[in-house]
C-alpha cells in the first residue's frame, strides 16, 4: 500500500500561495518520480480554493480534500457545505471529526458518523480523526477513549475504499511533541485490531498518523507497522517539509 501524505491546511494561505504550492509539488514530483511509486499526495484545502486547485489534480498526482462537511445535502443551512458540494468541485476525501472541530464546535462522535456516512453517500472518502487528550494519555486512557470514538464515530459499512481513520492525538497537534514511534507503533495496531475486528476488510484500512509530523520525524513514524501516512498540518505549510516528509516515505 502507498503511504498516503495528506496536508491538512486548516485556516492558512491566499489562493495564490495555494496555488504556488500545489505547482512546485507538480514540479518535484516530476523530477523525484520514485516518491510516486511510495507515495500518494493529498491536500485539503480550505473550501473557497478548493474548485481553483482541484484542475491540479487531472497530472495524478495529488488529490484535494475538504476538511469539514455538512451532514445534510443541501437546503437552509447558512454557510455550510455539503459533501456533494465538494464533491462536485473535484474533492476526493473530507477530513471529518478533527479534533478542532469537536473541540471549538462541539462535534460529538454521533455527529462525526453522520458526516462520515455523508461523505460516503456522495462517493467519497472520509478521513475520520479521533485521538486522546493529553489528560487522557497521563491517566492511561488512551485506548479506551480511541475505542469508544471509533466504535461511535465509523459507520458500520465503512470499507477501505470510503474511509481512513487518521490518529491524531491531541496533546501532539502543533505542539512539536510526537508520541515515541512505539507508543504511536502500539495505538496504531490497537486500531488495526479494532478495524479488523469490526468492520469489513478493516485490515485494509489505512490509518494516518497526525499530530506535529515534520520532515525530522516522518522517516521513523512512516516506517512503524500500521502507519499508512501522515495527516501534516504545520509542516504543509512549507513546501520543503512537506515533501520532506514524502522523501520519507
Ligand atoms: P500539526 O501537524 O500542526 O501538529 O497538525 C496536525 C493536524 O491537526 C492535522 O490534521
Amino acid at each position: 500500500m502507498k503511504k498516503l501524505i495528506a496536508a491538512n491546511w486548516k485556516m492558512n494561505f491566499t489562493l495564490s500561495e495555494a496555488r504556488e504550492f500545489v505547482l512546485q509539488l507538480l514540479q518535484k514530483s516530476q523530477e523525484h518520480t520514485e516518491i510516486l511509486e511510495k507515495a500518494e499526495f493529498l491536500i485539503c484545502a480550505p473550501y473557497v480554493f478548493l474548485s481553483a486547485l482541484s484542475e491540479y489534480s487531472k497530472q495524478g498526482v495529488v488529490s484535494f480534500g475538504g476538511q469539514n462537511c455538512s451532514v445534510h445535502d443541501k437546503g437552509a443551512y447558512t454557510g455550510e457545505i455539503s459533501a456533494g458540494m465538494l464533491k462536485d468541485v473535484g474533492c476526493s476525501h473530507v477530513i471529518v471529526g478533527h479534533s478542532e472541530r469537536r473541540e471549538y464546535h462541539k462535534e460529538d462522535n454521533i455527529l462525526v458518523n453522520e458526516k462520515a456516512k455523508a461523505v460516503h453517500q456522495n462517493g467519497l472518502s472520509a478521513i475520520i480523526c479521533v485521538g486522546e487528550s493529553r489528560k487522557e494519555r497521563e491517566a492511561n486512557l488512551q485506548e479506551e477513549v480511541i475505542e469508544r470514538q471509533l466504535f461511535e464515530s465509523v459507520p458500520k459499512n465503512a470499507i477501505p475504499e470510503n474511509t481512513i481513520i487518521a490518529y491524531e492525538p491531541v496533546w501532539a497537534i502543533g505542539t512539536g511533541k510526537t508520541p515515541s514511534p512505539e507508543d504511536a507503533g502500539q495505538m496504531h495496531s490497537f486500531i488495526r485490531a479494532f478495524l479488523t475486528k469490526n468492520y469489513s476488510q478493516g485490515e485494509k484500512m489505512r490509518i494516518l498518523y497526525g499530530g506535529s509530523m515534520n520532515s525530522g520525524n516522518a522517516e521513523k513514524l512512516l516506517t512503524t507497522p500500521n502507519i499508512d501516512g501522515g495527516l501534516i498540518g504545520t509542516a504543509s505549510l512549507k513546501f520543503e517539509e512537506f515533501f520532506g516528509v514524502a522523501q520519507c516515505a
